[in-house]
């Protein structure tokens, strides 16, 4: 342990490692070109779309999307955190890792988000403990059937039955903020600070590299709520976790298909019976962020839902968010359980033999069970109701990519409407926004799977992101940014980022991809990088991307123009203008004006 580990030897690290022989060490890699590749070792494929490139120091897979640095890969492949993965690539040089001595009272400031992770670690741990402790949650766990092992693996805990147990585990001088930021306590109007989870079993709830962002916590037995889970904090977003996934993973590193369930219990009775590759969304309805990460990982999902109507209407609702993600290699099917069950009452009814089989044989496809339902929801047999079949199938069909299956349902539709194709084809409102204007020429026009990609990213391409995708492949163009200080004064989305980014890159002249993407880690700005990092331009003329680069600044500068010209409009009919005002909007229509001509 020890103190932080200096950012220069980082860097060093990263460039003395040679990306290529870390993974091929693991994952035997192929020469193709310029990159190496490989089966993805993240999700199951046949044919490789996993690549190194040994210029960037990146591995990318065009199959689910997995990328990033050496670092990433360790940890990724590894199940290594981010220190663990530093000092292995250390090891591997044969070199020591270097630790900043922390002075007294002048403590580098840690990241927020660090401090919350281990504070939910702290109280998963506390949680943990308290169970063998108390007579009832022991009751209460072998009354629901569960095993030791699987309590264990799920670290499954206890909260006791208390309004300060955390106030006092974590004693006077913890920072409150953060027990009320990671939603462990609440302060009510009086500002006294109580525990949220009292008296509760307490369920986990891990990210992907299984650090406890939340947790979900049940009343043992009767009592409302049944569920209290944690809100969205910082660390934790509902919407885009699902219970049991690192679990499943930790089982199974290529995992061939993932079952989605509504319920902690049902993903870990499922467990315990073997059935070890379910997931639960989080008390919320499945969203299309959840379906995005399932098909990262494996080709087939599995919705399995409670046959009544509650059941009905989760399981309608997946399909429509799902219609957008879906592609010809991916597949999606529906599992009902008789009325009255949920998987976790089934699997012990009827052992993990049986259940499999009905996951193989009773699921219905998502083309069989669209069909299905809106033959029930309209009435086919009247010209009516085949017309609003039609107007609903449009909708539908709408926000599907053009795959082979939506060609097999549009044959179907139109049969079941009693219309041509051409009508159910020219139904189809478009409420997916395709490309995006403003791609630039080689990729707009491409048409290879890795368009494909770029366009599943939910990213708007506006020219400052534009710009930093550029300069995220190629950190060479820095110098061709122009005046980037200038652009501070500009109140667009992102230029900060850009000029940060810029300067990162000037400062270290022979950075590569990875590295500087490394020095983002762990910052508010990691996210959206590694989104623009995979909108990875086809390889082009390193004076083309010049161009593009440097017409880039041009873009923002005329935008952030345009954004002055238009407020100083507003305010001029609203308040009027001063006289600096005045200068100013003058001139923009000067600048506005020449720059058109
Ligand atoms: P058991 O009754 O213990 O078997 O739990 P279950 O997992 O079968 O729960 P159920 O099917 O009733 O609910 C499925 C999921 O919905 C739960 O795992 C929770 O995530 C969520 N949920 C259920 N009840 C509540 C509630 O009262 N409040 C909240 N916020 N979520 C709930
Ligand atoms: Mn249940």
């Amino acid at each position: 342990m020890g103190g932080h580990i200096p950012r220069d030897f980082i860097d060093q690290l990263l460039g003395r490692i040679d990306i290529v022989d870390v993974v091929n060490s693991r994952v035997p890699l192929k020469k193709a070109g310029r990159e190496y590749t490989a089966c993805c070792p993240f999700h199951n494929e046949k044919t490789p779309s996993f690549t190194v490139s040994p210029t960037k120091q990146f591995f990318h897979c065009f199959g689910c999307g997995a990328h990033g640095s050496a670092i990433s890969f360790l940890m990724e492949y590894d199940h290594l955190d981010y220190v663990e993965a530093i000092e292995e690539l250390a090891r591997t040089l044969g070199v020591e890792v270097p630790r900043e001595q922390q002075r007294g009272g002048n403590k580098p400031r840690q990241p927020l988000d660090d401090s919350l992770y281990s504070l939910m670690e702290k109280t998963s741990h506390y949680f943990r403990q308290q169970l063998g402790k108390s007579v009832v949650a022991v009751d209460y766990i072998k009354q629901r059937g569960l095993s030791q092992d699987i309590v264990q693996q799920f670290g499954i805990g206890y909260a006791p039955d208390e309004w300060d147990a955390l106030t006092r585990l974590f004693g006077r001088d913890y920072d409150r903020q953060k027990l009320l930021a990671c939603g462990l306590q609440i302060a009510n109007d009086n500002g006294r600070v109580y525990d949220r989870f009292r008296d509760r079993l307490m369920f986990p709830i891990r990210d992907r590299r299984g650090r406890v962002i939340g947790f979900g916590g049940r009343v043992l037995g009767e009592g409302t709520p049944k569920y209290l889970n944690s809100p969205e904090t910082e660390i934790f977003h509902k919407g885009s976790e699902l219970y049991g996934l690192f679990e499943a993973r930790q089982q199974t590193r290529k995992l061939a298909r993932l079952l989605v369930v509504e319920g902690y219990m049902d993903v870990v009775a499922l467990a315990q019976f073997d059935v070890t590759y379910a997931v639960a969304t989080l008390g919320t309805a499945t969203t299309r962020e959840h379906i995005q990460q399932l098909f990262r990982l494996v080709p087939e999902v599995v919705f399995c839902f409670d046959g009544d109507r509650a059941g009905k209407e989760a399981a309608w609702r997946a399909l429509e968010v799902a219609l957008p993600e879906l592609r010809d290699d991916r597949e999606i099917r529906f599992l009902f359980l008789p009325s009255g069950e949920d998987p976790d009452t089934q699997i012990r009814n009827i052992g993990k033999q049986a259940f499999e089989t009905s996951v193989q044989q009773d699921a219905l496809p998502l083309s069989d069970y669209l069909l299905e339902n809106l033959k029930q929801q309209f009435n086919i047999s009247s010209r009516e109701g085949r017309a609003r079949l039609t107007a609903r199938a449009g909708s539908l069909l709408g926000n599907m990519p053009d795959i082979l299956l939506k060609e097999q349902l549009i044959t179907e539709l139109a049969r079941l409407a009693g219309v041509d194709r051409a009508v159910i084809r020219h139904r189809q409102n478009r409420q997916t926004q395709s490309q995006p204007a403003e791609m630039p020429p080689w990729i707009r026009e491409q048409n290879s799977p890795r368009v494909r990609r770029i366009t599943d990213q939910e990213v708007r391409m506006t020219p400052v992101r534009y710009a930093i995708a550029l300069l995220l492949n190629y950190p060479d163009l820095s110098p061709y940014s122009e005046n980037p200080e200038q652009l501070i004064h500009y109140a667009l989305p992102g230029v900060n980022l850009l000029c940060k980014l810029v300067e990162t890159a000037e400062e270290h002249p022979h950075i590569h991809s990875a590295g500087l993407m490394e020095r983002f880690r762990g910052t508010e700005h990691e996210k959206i990088l590694l989104k623009l990092m995979k909108w990875q331009p086809q390889e082009a003329d390193m004076q083309i991307l010049q161009q593009e680069f440097q017409d880039c600044f041009r873009q923002i500068k005329r935008q952030a123009r345009q954004k002055a010209l238009e407020s100083l409009l507003h305010k001029e009919q609203t308040q009027g203008l001063d006289l600096q005002e005045k200068h100013d909007l003058l001139s923009l229509l000067d600048d506005i004006h020449g720059a058109s001509e």
